[in-house]
């Protein structure tokens, strides 16, 4: 089974796994971010409603249609509008200054994607754009609160400013945390968070 369909049966159901509220952390430095938003791993849409609840325009992408067909119905039930695009991570290039912000929140994919993406991430920012981001540990390897069971899939802030040298940091730390987030994530868990600016 691949990603898209390993996805598309975790999100079969009629609930929201991992709930309808925005993750936490997210919602802490919302202020923080300007749009156009970009989305990676958006999901069944919980961010991204919240951030087009607050008057930004985003854009969610992720392998699943049916977690994006979830999204969109979230964002009509709230009123208001988020654009989603079905994409795989590992090919898809976002529009080069094309974002206020990008966010990542447990978007956990293969350090050879990240490889590929992340350059294209810093390049699709906005001077002074803004990249959020929070994810599971390799502290998480021993819990059973959610993540994947896979090192190369699992963050730290040394991964990140590796991986993304050429953003300023705001913010990094990491955490145990309690996150409360459906079915999917419930518990206490080994967390990066991560914040960082484009130069101007
Ligand atoms: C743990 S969920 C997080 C969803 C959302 N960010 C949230 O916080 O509710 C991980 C998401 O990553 C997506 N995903 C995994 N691999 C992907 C890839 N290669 N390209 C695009 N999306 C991917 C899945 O479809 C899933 O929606």
């Amino acid at each position: 089974m691949d990603d898209q369909d390993f996805w598309n049966a975790r999100y079969a159901g009629p609930d929201y796994l991992y709930g309808t509220e925005p993750n936490s952390f997210l919602a802490e430095h919302a202020e923080l971010l300007t749009g156009p938003v970009l989305s990676l791993c958006e999901g069944e849409g919980r961010n991204a409603v919240f951030l087009a609840r607050r008057g930004l325009q985003v854009l969610g992408v992720d392998c699943s249609e049916t977690g994006l067909r979830k999204a969109q119905a979230l964002a009509r039930s709230r009123k208001v509008t988020i654009e989603t695009h079905l994409a795989d991570l590992a090919e898809y290039t976002p529009g080069k200054m094309a974002f206020g912000s990008v966010i990542s929140i447990s978007a956990h994919l293969p350090g050879a994607v990240r490889q590929r993406l992340y350059p294209r991430i810093e390049k699709s920012l906005k001077a002074n754009g803004i990249f959020v981001l929070e994810a599971y540990t390799e502290n998480q390897l021993t819990k059973h609160t959610g993540g994947p069971k896979d090192s190369d899939m699992l963050m730290s802030i040394d991964k990140l400013r590796n991986e993304l040298p050429n953003l300023n940091v705001v913010l990094a730390r990491e955490i145990d945390r309690l996150v409360v987030e459906g079915k999917g994530h419930t518990g206490m868990a080994s967390v990066v968070q991560f914040i960082a600016r484009k130069e101007a």
